[in-house]
């Protein structure tokens, strides 16, 4: 069935604030909101670093894929994704399927002391150095570019990212819900 509104989807790199974004955001439009890593560990039973751990990235891909497409068919709602959505073709014909792309840009040295604060991201391991975090970062930003539209969060606070997608998302900003 296809849906009145589509879904917002919000991507970006680990540390970029996906999440809190995301709640704000499903406050401010009335909207479910779904954090796509935390439906993983719901259904799996498993925290992203054990999964990783025990099962592998490409595992834990594959239930990214799970669970992204299992929302397609749901009510229209605000999904903060893991920083690595944007490896998969699958991935990004089911974003774009079933709503809006909205990219959280950010700086590395806004992104990296975030990432310093947590030892839960097994590809951002304060342990491990951030050689390979940042290599990932510079590989992915061609692909994070493919958004719908990018919201510059430098120094920004969530909600005023949140409003910024908002204005973004009006029709008289030249966009409409339905591309
Ligand atoms: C990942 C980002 C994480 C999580 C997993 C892999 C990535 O999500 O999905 O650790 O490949 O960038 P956040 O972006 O919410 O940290």
């Amino acid at each position: 069935m296809a849906q009145l509104e589509p879904s917002i989807y919000l991507i970006g790199f680990m540390g970029s604030g996906k999440s809190t974004v995301a709640a704000v955001l499903g406050l401010l439009l009335q909207r479910p909101v779904v954090d796509l890593d935390m439906l993983i560990v719901t259904r799996s039973r498993r925290s992203i670093a054990t999964l990783f751990r025990d099962q592998g990235e490409a595992h834990f891909r594959q239930l990214e894929t799970e669970a992204l497409r299992s929302l397609s068919a749901a009510t229209a709602c605000i999904v903060a994704t893991g920083g690595g959505i944007v490896g998969s073709a699958e991935n990004w014909r089911l974003m774009r399927e079933n709503g809006v792309i909205v990219y959280l840009q950010a700086r590395w040295e806004t992104l990296q002391p975030r990432l310093q604060r947590s030892d839960e991201r097994p590809l951002a391991n304060p342990e491990q150095g951030w050689d390979a975090a940042y290599l990932l970062l510079q590989q992915r930003l061609p692909l994070y570019a493919q958004a719908d539209f990018t919201v510059v969060t430098d120094g920004l606070t969530p909600t005023q990212v949140a409003e910024q997608i908002v204005q973004q998302l009006q029709p008289d900003k030249g966009r409409s819900w339905n591309r």
